[in-house]
């Protein structure tokens, strides 16, 4: 039998995490913190707000009741592959809208995933507009690369991901039921820009900067140390990704982590498949298992 030809490619690839906007009931605070460990600079915006920059790193924090993020967002490099995009999202039924965002050129749009909370995961896409001038700082390397989110359901927000917005699976971790704990997909040829992970109620997991080699992860945390910001989790070597990796927590309990050698697969590379394990989430030794 002749076999089936590949899908074609969405729209959406390549396309790599542009920015973060996290919610906090306390924007300075966090903000300080975020300036100071992740050697950005910030300025207050007109809502009681806060935009942080840094090299390869943009960072939104907006006053609110909750933590987490409020949105993430995707840059692609033309206006008609996102209009190529959104066209896709909208001849699969799934709703968009307009997004309004300083950072990114007109043209771009909204929509929400499915992660088991009742407003869901604003996903915003759009062509990156000229970096905030504080971008241009130095600092140690580490561009914003990827997220993750917690969910009770991870099947429909790993099939929304893939299905309707064209992210390509990577890894599956499966319990011993084969039922998925977590899932990486990626946007580019880096093993992850979003992950899910399968847990009680929806949350927000992590962020993740990823830094230009292994020195750099030291030169990080010697950076905490001086902070005396402790490392929350790691050094350590994820299975999926293959990533070496140290996470510190902010004082929202946001884990923010500092990634160093993320694989890279081919956009037709097939997907594997991990057991849950504590050697998964860390080869090198004990690993965070959400609940
Ligand atoms: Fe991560």
């Amino acid at each position: 039998m002749p076999s089936s030809p590949p899908p074609l490619p969405s729209p959406l690839w390549p396309a790599s995490l542009h920015h973060l906007a996290l919610e906090s009931a306390d924007p300075e605070r966090v903000s300080d913190f975020l300036a100071a460990t992740l050697q950005m600079r910030w300025e207050r915006t007109p809502g009681g707000g806060a935009v942080l920059a840094g090299p390869g790193r943009i960072i939104v924090v907006e006053p609110g009741s909750g933590t987490g993020a409020r949105h993430v967002a995707y840059g692609l490099d033309s206006s008609g592959r996102v209009a190529e995009l959104e066209a896709r999202f909208a001849g699969r039924g799934v709703p968009t809208e307009p997004a309004e965002s300083p950072f990114l050129e007109a043209g771009a749009f909204r929509v929400l995933a499915p992660d088991g909370a009742p407003d869901g995961i604003a996903l915003l896409f759009g062509v990156p507009a000229e970096p905030p001038s504080a971008a241009d700082g130095g600092g140690l390397s580490g561009r914003l690369q990827h997220v993750v989110f917690r969910t009770p359901a991870p099947e429909p927000l790993l099939s929304f991901l893939v299905d309707e917005a064209g992210f390509v699976l990577s890894d599956r971790v499966e319990n011993d039921d084969r039922a998925l704990t977590a899932g990486f997909v990626r946007s580019d040829p880096e093993h992850h820009s979003f992950a899910a992970f399968r847990a009680s109620r929806p949350a927000f997991d992590h962020f993740a900067l990823e830094a230009e080699g292994w020195n750099d992860l030291r030169d990080w945390a010697d950076h905490f140390a001086e902070l005396r910001v402790p490392i929350w989790w790691g050094p350590g070597r994820h299975g999926p990704g293959n990533n070496l990796f140290l996470m510190i927590r902010d004082p929202d309990g946001n884990r923010i982590e500092i990634s160093a050698e993320m694989e890279h697969m081919d956009r037709d590379a097939p997907h594997r498949v991990w057991p849950l394990e504590e050697r998964t989430l860390n080869l090198w030794g004990t690993a965070w298992m959400r609940t």
